[in-house]
């Protein structure tokens, strides 16, 4: 028995993007509000950092403007950079007032002041991340999830994974939608519909990410019809808890920030080796010096030292590593901390304007799942919390512009199940599952090759081919709904990575080791994107 839904706008995702999004948006408007699981289980509850924000006084929006353009190695689009970054202090005051807690300087002074403690990331050339200890998202989650739950117009589903977008008459008209309780898919319509669906760091098999990160707004957005750009540049995270039991536990950047040094098993440092910047080099470099390091030496990890501080700073500033190190038996303030580079962030996804609009009309995508032009070839740290506010603000304010003119979407077809059984075979799933995070990490990660890339678009095609077969037979449950879309999303950061003949930020290839003079996005249009209907200017 399948349900049908209606709403003024559908929201997929409940990370900070989606719950800002419907937070921004008039009380008069109706919200459907999708999580996955539930709201303590997306990229944003995990995130540990915090957020970069103009805040300090000798801190300047040019000079975040410029560490970002720096970063992105070429690639960042201009407007949205400096859109992203003049509403920086915005948004801290936006979430201060919805009740977020941010740590404060703990300097008397400071403290009849009320100034932030503000930290360190790579690539930042001031101390401007706002942070809530080392549980950052968590802190924005928690606040967030409890005022939507409070907003009389948001209707917050949970267990719910998004199939596919419904389009009609060249708009977006909502979405089927499982119910992982249940096993319907049901229809949920409405007015407007944004994918706030996070990244597809998944794809490789060590990732900082949750399990959810599966890119089901991207896949979903480009079998609709909607543009994707810039897939190459997936952000690995140079330092991830390194232990067999520890799964994607990131040990976060802040470390670094706060005077840690990564070590090879002798002890000896070796950033200085690849970067004048050290350890604060943005992650790329960093990144690629731990994995030249651990290939040449054969070492299974390099080591991140911050046991010079006293124990009573790393109890009040990381208490999440200290406590998580230690259920490992690893005591952070007595010796270094094992840790490997893994996958963290797509910088790429969907193309959208400064208002968050995809290809569709009545679509948006925000945070993980779009590309902006704010990351270009590479996300500086800590650029994304605030990326999710600052859009999330722009879209609501554009539906709810939009929200009287919009025409009322038309019934749609429930799913249809008539032709598909329950599967009997769930190991094609989970064999496919781990095949595809392998290769990916093998061919497709942090060094790239003409050949690695070639192998595993060959991989990825006999993948898909399988997993359609799959699909048009079985009823769908989220294992295959996700591994449906990491495999497009796959091919299409594949796709996106041939076609770039250079080395630029996160997109690193031993064929093409240098940068061409002239920066170009990586743009993917699908067979059925309107805008192959439109004149060519
Ligand atoms: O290292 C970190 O805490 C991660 C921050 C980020 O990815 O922005």
């Amino acid at each position: 028995m399948t349900s049908h839904y209606k709403h003024d706008v559908l929201v997929i995702g409940s990370g900070a993007a989606g719950l800002s999004l419907a937070l921004h948006l008039p009380r008069g408007c109706q919200v459907a509000l999708l999580s996955k699981a539930d709201l303590t289980q997306g990229s944003t509850y995990w995130a540990q950092g915090g957020m970069a924000a103009v805040l300090h006084d000798r801190d300047t929006i040019e000079s975040h403007v410029a560490d970002t353009l720096a970063a992105g190695a070429g690639l960042c689009s201009r407007e949205a950079v400096e859109f992203t970054v003049r509403n920086s202090r915005r948004c801290v005051e936006w979430l201060v007032a919805q009740g977020v807690d941010f740590d404060l300087r703990q300097d008397q002074a400071a403290q009849s002041q009320r100034e932030f403690h503000l930290t360190m990331e790579g690539g930042h050339s001031h101390r401007r991340i706002i942070h809530s200890a080392d549980r950052t998202g968590q802190a924005i989650s928690e606040v967030l999830g409890e005022r939507a739950r409070e907003a009389g117009n948001i209707e917050i589903f949970t267990d719910r994974v998004a199939v596919d977008l419904v389009v009609a008459d060249g708009r977006c008209q909502g979405a089927y939608i499982l119910d992982q309780q249940t096993g319907s898919v049901d229809l949920f319509q409405a007015n407007a519909v944004v994918l706030a669906t996070g990244g597809a760091s998944k794809a490789y098999l060590y990732t900082s990410n949750p399990d959810g990160a599966s890119g089901d707004g991207i896949a979903m957005a480009w079998r609709a019809g909607c543009r994707v750009a810039n897939l190459e540049f997936n952000q690995f995270h140079p330092t991830c808890l390194y232990h067999p039991k520890a799964k994607s536990f990131l040990i976060t950047e802040a470390i670094r920030g706060e005077g840690g040094r990564l070590l090879l098993p002798d002890g000896s440092a070796f950033m200085q080796r690849f970067d004048n910047r050290g350890e604060l080099a943005p992650r790329d470099v960093v990144a690629r010096a731990i994995d030249h390091e651990m290939k040449r030496l054969g070492i299974d990890c390099v080591f991140l030292d911050i046991s010079h501080k006293p124990r009573e700073f790393l109890e009040s500033h990381f208490p999440t590593v200290m406590s998580r190190c230690l259920e490992f038996g690893i005591d952070i303030a007595a010796e270094p901390i094992p840790v490997v580079p893994a996958a963290h962030y797509t910088c790429g996804g969907i193309v959208v304007d400064t208002r968050g609009r995809a290809d569709l009309d009545g679509l948006y995508a925000i945070g993980e799942a779009s590309c902006t032009g704010l990351h270009g070839a590479n996300r500086m740290a800590s650029n994304s919390l605030l990326e999710c506010i600052v859009f999330a603000e722009s879209a609501a304010s554009d539906i709810a512009g939009d929200l009287g003119r919009l025409p009322e979407p038309p019934p749609a077809p429930p799913w249809d199940e008539s032709q598909v059984t329950d599967s009997d075979e769930d190991v094609v799933i989970s064999h496919n599952w781990d095949e595809l995070r392998r290769f990916m990490w093998d061919y497709v990660g942090i060094v790239r090759t003409n050949k690695r890339l070639q192998r595993a678009q060959h991989r990825v095609q006999l993948l898909q081919d399988e997993i359609a077969e799959y699909y048009g037979n079985y009823k769908v449950t989220n294992d295959l709904l996700e591994l449906r879309n990491l495999a497009m999303v796959a091919e299409l950061m594949i796709r996106c990575a041939i076609s770039r003949k250079e080395s630029r930020g996160l997109h690193y290839t031993l064929d093409y080791p240098e940068q061409l003079p002239e920066a170009r996005d990586t743009v993917l249009v699908p067979d059925n994107s309107p805008l192959q209907d439109q004149p060519a200017a």
